[in-house]
């Protein structure tokens, strides 16, 4: 796969505490501020949708930490602001909660210009998005994302979804917000677990798009896990400015976008194998990216070293290297009903170089080993 645009080189990494990332998908443009202190600043609020009404949808944990900032910073823009917490957990990412936004939205009389705000990780980033582009036909919302994976991945380029027994984010829609806002302090809370699971989803980004990013991520990783934060802003951003030129070429995944999905065939499986909420999605991804990168080796793409470097670097990062004993055929059954599967065949990102990836088919039998190869043994 030859990406249209060439992604633009590595800054300097002078570590720039405020930045600012533009996605153009061609329909929509947006910006994404990545800094600290983002949420008291008047120049985050700057330039939205002006509305009489806005709804900040969070969940029950971060509500009490990060919800009186928010609402502080809505107060002075918008005449009413409302709060909806949804239960906290990707196992609530389905159905009842998602109608409990709309509950929410048309029980308290709100318009189509009502501007949504999603407070929140992934779980509460998607949900939001699939009701801001359901509810009315479309009302506008804005993304502040809480969690590293949301503040590199989920909250930017307009994938939103619930998940069905059957696949993860099976049911939902494109729909691209007004506004990221990654307040770096927000992350201060992060239980280390959910950091861990975030690097995964930064992780991603080099060895799929960018060679000197994965090379960096090896000499940084220490300084990601103690939370500096001139080099977590670092992370954020580069991972943004990967993300937006991708999303930029295809924002409907026809083709680059699915390199998006590294380690995801493999990481939904364990997901929805184990049931939902069980194993962090990061930590899912980052398992399923060295399965994917075994893979890769496996089909003569790239060289065992890139293997080797891989392992090393999720091992460090203190991701799970095994997934669980499913056992292969239980497996490819799942990811069968990925999304990159075309009548039955399942879609595999691999790697065909350091910083290159594409989508393929693979035999059931390189399948099947990689699995029995990177699955805890059955106690
Ligand atoms: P999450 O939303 O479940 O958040 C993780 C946990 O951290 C939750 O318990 C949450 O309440 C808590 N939390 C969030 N912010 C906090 C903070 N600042 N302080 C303390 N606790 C905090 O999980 P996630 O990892 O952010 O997101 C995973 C979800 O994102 C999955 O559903 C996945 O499918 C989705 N996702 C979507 C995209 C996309 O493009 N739309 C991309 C990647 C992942
Ligand atoms: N997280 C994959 C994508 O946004 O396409």
């Amino acid at each position: 796969m030859v990406p249209a645009a060439t992604l633009p080189c590595m800054g300097a990494t002078s570590l720039e505490h405020n930045a600012r990332v533009a996605v153009d998908t061609g329909t929509s443009r947006y910006d994404i501020v990545i800094g600290s202190g983002l949420l008291g600043a008047p120049s985050s609020w700057d330039g939205l949708p002006r509305a009489s009404r806005a709804v900040v949808v969070t969940n029950t944990t971060i509500a009490p930490l990060w919800a009186a900032r928010l609402r502080a910073a809505l107060e002075p823009h918008y005449a009413q602001v409302s709060m909806l917490e949804l239960p906290d957990g990707e196992e609530h990412k389905d159905w009842p909660a998602l109608n409990s936004i709309f509950d929410h939205l048309l029980g308290t009389g709100c318009d189509r210009k009502t501007v949504l705000f999603a407070l929140g990780g992934g779980v509460v980033g998607d949900m939001t998005g699939f009701a801001a582009g359901c509810y009315m036909r479309g009302v506008p919302f804005v993304q502040v994302p809480t969690t590293l994976l949301a503040q590199v991945d989920s909250s930017v380029g307009g994938k939103t979804a619930i998940n069905h027994t059957l696949g993860k984010n099976m049911i939902g829609l494109f729909y691209q917000p007004q506004r990221v806002i990654c307040d770096l302090d927000t992350l201060t809370t992060l239980p280390q677990r959910e950091l861990i699971a975030g690097l995964a989803e930064v992780i991603k980004y080099g060895p799929i798009a960018d060679a000197a990013f994965l090379e960096w991520l090896e000499s940084n990783l220490d300084a990601l896990l103690a939370r500096d934060p001139e080099v977590l802003a670092y992370a954020i951003r580069r991972s943004c400015e990967i993300k937006a030129w991708v999303v930029g070429q295809d924002e409907r995944e026809g083709g680059l976008r699915a390199i998006l999905n590294f380690g995801h065939t493999f990481g939904h499986a364990i997901e929805a194998g184990l049931g939902y909420g069980r194993w962090l999605h990061g930590e899912a991804v980052g398992c399923g990216m060295l399965m994917a990168t075994a893979l890769s080796v496996r089909l003569g793409l790239v060289q065992d070293s890139l293997l080797d470097r891989m392992r090393l670097l999720l091992g460090r990062a203190g991701l799970p290297l095994n997934g669980p004993a499913l056992g292969p055929v239980r497996y490819l059954e799942l990811m069968r009903h990925d999304k990159k599967a075309e009548a039955g065949e399942i879609r595999f990102v691999v790697l065909d170089a350091v910083g290159r990836a594409s989508v393929r088919p693979a035999p059931d039998q390189d399948v099947a080993a990689v699995i029995e190869q990177y699955t805890a043994s059955a106690a």
